[in-house]
Parts: structure tokens; sequence; C-alpha cells
């Protein structure tokens, strides 16, 4: 089976195909992406309509790519995914609207995906894919999230942010010191330069007891950090205040990754999502691994941030498990939140 996947949550515009192997994991047949990254940068972050009006532009020429790619055509397709939500609701309506519409034109049924899923299952097309159950921890612009992971479709919440998402303290930080957008690899690009114990920031609910996160009040600190520094910082004051942002934000994530590891009893953590592309992060997590004996593991670099391989996998997994999930009625939605 064939299953397109298409990705329009945000800011990059994915499409890709894969194929399902009896007994194993789905194999990517190819992948087409463009980022819309650039196009924001002149506005210091996503644009809505912007972002809605590009994936138009986009979304077929890299079908086209994505097919040719795979030496495969349309009448290939199987069963066609797409991003119902989370999203940007105008940029979540062209890949639903594109992706039913192919569906319909091909008499073939479309599933509704869940971005998070999607970045969940990401792993799985790595070379060194996660064996179930394990802990996830789920580390993106919008949501940062710990749960106990059984099976697809199978999940229980153990924690998660009670206010700002890990990405969104990278990239509000980020602006804070001067960086653009997006903020995460930026503000880590400049960490590099610094000292992460130059500035003390709090690790806010690190000592909480629960596997909740809180990251609003980091921002507060950092933006009184540069106004300590005066209106004219130096390289190094920024490059220590990016290295001790960085710090502060890894260390509650690797602390509360392994106290639910502990909780649970579980031995394998997969992480996933845009802030799983952090060097330190994957650095901290995999000495800690090492120390007590734990499987951590990441998606390919590549597929960390959005991309339409992660949702054509969620896809075709879940179908592997239901072949029910599939629609045939293209009366399609879409969920922003
Ligand atoms: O998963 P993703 O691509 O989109 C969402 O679904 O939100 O995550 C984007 C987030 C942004 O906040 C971005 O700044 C962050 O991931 N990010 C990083 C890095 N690369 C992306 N944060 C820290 N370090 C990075 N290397
Ligand atoms: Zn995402």
């Amino acid at each position: 089976m064939i299953v397109l996947g298409i990705e329009s949550s945000c800011d990059e515009t994915g499409v890709a195909l894969v194929e399902t192997v009896a007994g194993g994991v789905p194999r990517l047949r190819s992948q087409a992406l463009h980022s819309q990254i650039r196009m924001h940068q002149a506005y210091g972050g996503v644009v809505p309509e912007l972002a809605s009006r590009d994936h138009v532009r986009r979304v077929l020429p890299l079908l086209e790519a994505a097919l040719a790619d795979a030496s495969l055509t349309k009448d290939d397709i199987d069963v066609v995914a797409f991003t119902r939500g989370p999203g940007l609701a105008g940029a979540l309506l062209v890949g639903a609207g594109v992706a039913c519409a192919l569906a319909a034109s091909l008499g073939k049924p479309t599933l509704g995906v869940h971005h998070l899923e999607g970045h969940l299952m990401s792993p799985f097309l790595s070379a060194d894919p996660p064996e179930f159950p394990f802990v996830a921890l789920l580390v993106s612009g919008g949501h940062t999230q710990l749960m106990r992971v059984d099976d697809v479709g199978r999940y229980e919440m153990l924690g998660e942010t009670i206010d700002d998402a890990a990405g969104e303290a990278f990239d509000k930080s980020a602006k804070l010191l001067g960086l653009g957008y997006p903020g995460g690899p930026a503000l880590a690009a400049l960490a590099t330069h610094g000292n992460p114990e130059a500035i003390a920031l709090p690790r806010p609910l690190l000592h909480s007891g629960d596997l909740d996160f809180s990251f609003s009040g980091l921002k507060t600190a950092v933006m009184t950090a540069m106004t300590k520094f005066g209106p004219a910082p130096t390289g190094q004051q920024r490059a220590d205040l990016a290295a001790s942002t960085q710090a502060a934000i890894c260390e509650v994530l690797v602390k509360k990754s392994l106290r639910a590891l502990q909780e649970t009893r579980l031995s394998r953590l997969v992480v996933a999502g845009g802030v799983g592309a952090n060097t330190r992060l994957r650095e901290q997590l995999n000495a800690a691994g090492a120390r007590r004996g734990l499987r951590v593991h990441y998606p390919e670099l590549a597929l960390c941030t959005d991309n339409g391989a992660m949702i054509a996998l969620a896809g075709a997994l879940r179908l592997q498990r239901d072949p029910s999930a599939a629609r045939m009625d293209y009366a399609f939605d879409v969920k922003p939140r």
C-alpha cells in the first residue's frame, strides 16, 4: 500500500510517499519539502495568511516531485493522509483541501493525521527505530509533553507544559536576544560561544514532584538579564545569556524525562519535535542514558522539524492497525487546536 502524506500546519509544505511493509515499519519512498522560513524572516515570525498562500503555491509541484522521485504516478496512491491539526487554520485547510480533492479525483480514501502523532512516530524512519513501549518527550514550537506510548494510538499523558512550550521559550528568548526567526537554531548557534553557567536562570518546576513544565518565567528572566546588560550588550554577554538559557531549558527537559522513565519503569525514550534537533539536549540525554542503561531514540535531524514523511508514516501505521480509519466521504475539516 502506498500512502501519500501532506503536511501544511505551519511554515513548511511537506509531501511524502511511504509504502507499507507486511509486519514491518513502512518504508519512505520519497519526500519533498519547502520551507517558508526565508519568506517569514522579514516579519520576525510566521504570518498566517502568507503561509496559507505559499502552501497553495508549493503543494502540487512538491507532489509531482515526490511522485517522480519514487517513480510512481498518482494512480499508485492508495490512501491520502494529511495533517488535520493542530496548526494554523488557513494553512491546514490548504493541505486538507488538496488531499481530499486529490483523493476524490482518484476514488481513494483519506486519513486526517494528528500533527503530534506524526512527530511522535518520526523516529521509526530512522536507522535506529524504537520499539514499543517507550516514554516520549515531544518538544515542538507549540507543545511540550511527556507521554507513555504503548502503541500507535495508545498514549498516556504523563505531564505537559502549563504555559509556554520549550520551542516557544527558545523562540521568545531568541527574540529578546535580538536573534531572528526561527529562534531555536539561532539561539543554539550563539550559545556555542557562551558559558552556560555565566548567568543564573530559573529552572521552573524542576522540583515540583510531577512531570509538568513551565517556561514562561524564563523569558522574563532573560528580559531582566538583558536589561541589566544595558542598551549595548557585548557579543560575549549575549552568547553567555544564550548558553545559560539553553542550559536552563535542557536541564528541565532532561531531568523530567529521566523522572518519567523512572516512574514508568521503561528504559526507552523517544525525543521528537523541532527542539529534538538541539545538540545540547541530545548530548545530555545521551550521556544520562548511557549512565543509566537507557536507550534514547531520535528522528533523523532532517525529520525533527515539520515534514510530510512523518504524516505519511503516521497515516500508514494507523492504517496497518485499523484499515477502517480511512474515510471515503471527502467531507474534510481541520482542527487548529
Ligand atoms: O516541530 P516543529 O518544527 O514545529 C512545531 O510543530 O511547532 O518545532 C519548531 C520549534 C521552534 O520553536 C524552533 O525554534 C525549535 O523547534 N527548534 C529548535 C532547534 N531547531 C528547531 N530549538 C532548539 N534548538 C534547535 N536546534
Ligand atoms: Zn511540528
